[in-house]
């Protein structure tokens, strides 16, 4: 679905405020992401790093489990803001997925260029998610 510029500003502009709470002591990579949910609500999310690396978590996730927690399940768009306009991780891609295909994904940097508008069925072609669970399952 096509963004309007004043929501596209809005959602890299909260990223990019929220990019600043980033906990990133070991990458130095911090990344803010704004979810918008069909509602109108903005979600938040930044990545927070661990001492035991492999129990980070995403930028994109922290903000997709704010949004879940808070009641709310369905997305509109999501901005991503990181130094250079870095793509999300795979593991991130299949979250979102889980969601719906057809969130439009916004790239940005940190001087607010945008990299890339997508969606994610382009980022994540082939994608598994819960139609592809039978549902006969007891
Ligand atoms: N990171 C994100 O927050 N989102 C992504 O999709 C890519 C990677 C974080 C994880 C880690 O804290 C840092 O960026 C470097 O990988």
């Amino acid at each position: 679905m096509p963004v309007s510029k004043p929501t596209r500003e809005k959602l890299i502009k909260a990223a990019a405020k929220v990019r600043k709470l980033a906990y990133a002591p070991y990458s130095h990579y911090t990344v803010g992401a704004a979810l918008l949910g069909k509602s109108g609500k903005i979600y938040t999310g930044v990545n927070v790093e661990n001492a035991a690396y492999p129990t980070s978590i995403c930028a994109e996730r922290t903000a997709v489990f704010r949004a879940v927690s808070e009641g709310e399940q369905s997305f509109k768009v999501i901005a991503i803001v990181t130094e250079n306009g870095g793509a999300p991780c795979g593991s991130c891609r299949q979250v979102m997925a889980e969601f719906g295909l057809d969130l439009t994904v916004i790239l940005a940097d940190d001087k607010g260029k945008v990299k890339e508008e997508t969606t994610l069925r382009e980022l994540l072609p082939g994608a598994f998610t819960p139609t592809d669970l039978p549902h006969d399952r007891k």
